[in-house]
């Protein structure tokens, strides 16, 4: 491992105190050092590459040196979840799971995400401060299993509230990334209460009469009761805590620029009025398509790529060996100069149609084979809920000073305190 040059490193360190993240001190050493480098911990040296043509690599053209499989508690938890296998297994899993979740379904999820987002907004009070971030997760969690396992978990909030929670603390960077077998109590509990939750759920559907959703299609296939749970706590967690940190930051950098506020609510009015928004391909809201593609950018649920490399690679010249770790960092590309003029702004007009970024610049949904299963999904879940929280009520950011947490996913920390008044 090269050692940093003394400033580098001293910047690094005043950038990451100063945002309150290691994003900071990543910024950094990608702005001195390059697209390749080494995170220059003792215990935990990933190297990290960012940029269209590393993402190409890692994602595309190399991608069979590289595996997702480790030995990190995501794999722990999700077991043989789509997420964290690879090979034949991952390709086989993908494939089951493709159908529900292809764009020509999402019409059938339409109704589900309106009702679910009107059914979390009855409970707020006219002028009442809500942390937007919990709003969001109730929305998210409430739309991902009521859409591909027909399961309305509203009653039951309270009872998976925390096991979820602790799931993704359990999957979250922590001390375990440097002290590998540190002991980590507190978990079991919270983790079984959530699979008896999930094999309750299975036990149901067997007995039940079958329904047009995943968990069907997952049953029908002739997968056991275990490689079900695995499938439906892999896209229990990854398709609502993304969803979750996507509607929260979009609304953190609404409510931190009004008159972009301003003019999707214009927007909005003149194209859905106050019928509900529809997701045919005739309603096309522009600039809300442009700022969700811009929150994205600036805040990517996912941030990195996270994988072990199998075979040595190559990226400019510098090697990584076969054994080590590799992270592809979408949130350093999309902060890229070179491909983005003033990065750190929010400017989502820079998605007007017909501008375009070269390929594997703009990753937030990662792509090739392994691509997000649920990017449709994910969209078409933002573009709805939106659109229909600023139709029924508006919204103003009373927290101002907010950082992003590298958990599972990017997080905005404490939350999104946002007053909130019916609109008449
Ligand atoms: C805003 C929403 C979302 C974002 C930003 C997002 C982002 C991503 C990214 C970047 C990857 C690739 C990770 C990598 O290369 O290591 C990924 C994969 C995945 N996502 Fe999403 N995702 C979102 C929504 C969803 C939804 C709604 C679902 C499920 C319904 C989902 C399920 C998955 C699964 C299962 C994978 C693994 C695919 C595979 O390995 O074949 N995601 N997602």
């Amino acid at each position: 491992m090269q050692p940093l040059d003394p400033e580098t490193g001293r910047l690094a360190l005043v950038s990451m105190l100063r945002e309150r993240s290691p994003l900071g001190a990543l910024k950094i050493l990608y702005s001195r050092v390059g697209r390749f480098f080494q995170i220059p911990m003792p215990a935990f040296h990933p190297f990290v590459v960012g940029g269209p043509q590393s993402n190409r690599k890692v994602l595309v053209t190399e991608r069979d040196k590289v595996k997702w499989r480790n030995a990190d508690p995501v794999t722990d938890l999700l077991r043989h979840g789509v997420l964290v296998t690879d090979g034949e297994e991952h390709d086989h899993y993908r494939k089951l799971m493709e159908p529900p979740l292809h764009p020509s379904k999402l019409n059938n999820y339409v109704q589900s995400m309106l009702a679910h987002t009107d059914r979390v907004t009855s409970q707020w009070r006219d002028g009442q401060v809500v942390d937007i971030l919990v709003e969001s997760r109730k929305i998210a969690l409430l739309i991902i299993m009521d859409t591909l396992f027909s399961v309305d978990v509203w009653d039951d909030l309270p009872r998976i509230w925390t096991p979820i929670l602790k799931a993704i603390n359990y999957i979250s960077p922590g001390p375990w990334i440097i002290w590998r077998n540190i002991p980590r109590p507190g978990y079991k509990k919270y983790l079984k209460q959530l699979d008896d939750y999930l094999y309750e759920i299975i036990s149901n559907r067997r007995e039940d009469s079958p329904k047009p959703d995943l968990l069907q299609h997952l049953i029908d296939a002739g997968l056991d009761d275990n490689h079900i749970r695995d499938q439906m706590l892999t896209m229990l967690i990854a398709g609502h805590d993304t969803s979750t940190a996507l509607l929260a930051w979009t609304f953190y950098l609404l409510g931190s620029h009004p008159q972009i506020h301003d003019r999707l609510v214009h927007e909005l009015d003149e194209s859905v009025g106050e019928t509900p928004p529809s997701a045919s391909a005739g309603w096309q809201p522009h600039l809300l398509d442009e700022i969700i593609k811009e929150s994205l950018r600036l805040y990517p649920p996912i941030h990195i790529g996270n994988r072990m490399v199998a075979e040595d690679m190559e990226f400019d010249g510098n090697c990584v060996p076969a054994g080590e770790r590799l992270f592809y960092s979408i949130y350093l590309t999309h902060r890229d100069a070179e491909h983005w003029e003033n990065p750190h702004d929010f400017h989502p007009e820079r998605f007007e149609h017909g501008r375009k970024q070269p390929p594997y610049a703009y990753v937030p949904f990662g792509g090739g084979p392994r691509g997000c299963i649920g990017a449709a999904f994910g969209q078409a879940e933002a573009r709805l809920v939106i659109a229909r929280l600023l139709q029924t009520f508006t919204f103003e950011l009373v927290n101002k000073n907010v950082h992003a947490h590298m958990g599972a996913t990017l997080e905005p920390r404490p939350g999104v305190m946002m007053r909130v008044s019916k609109r008449k």
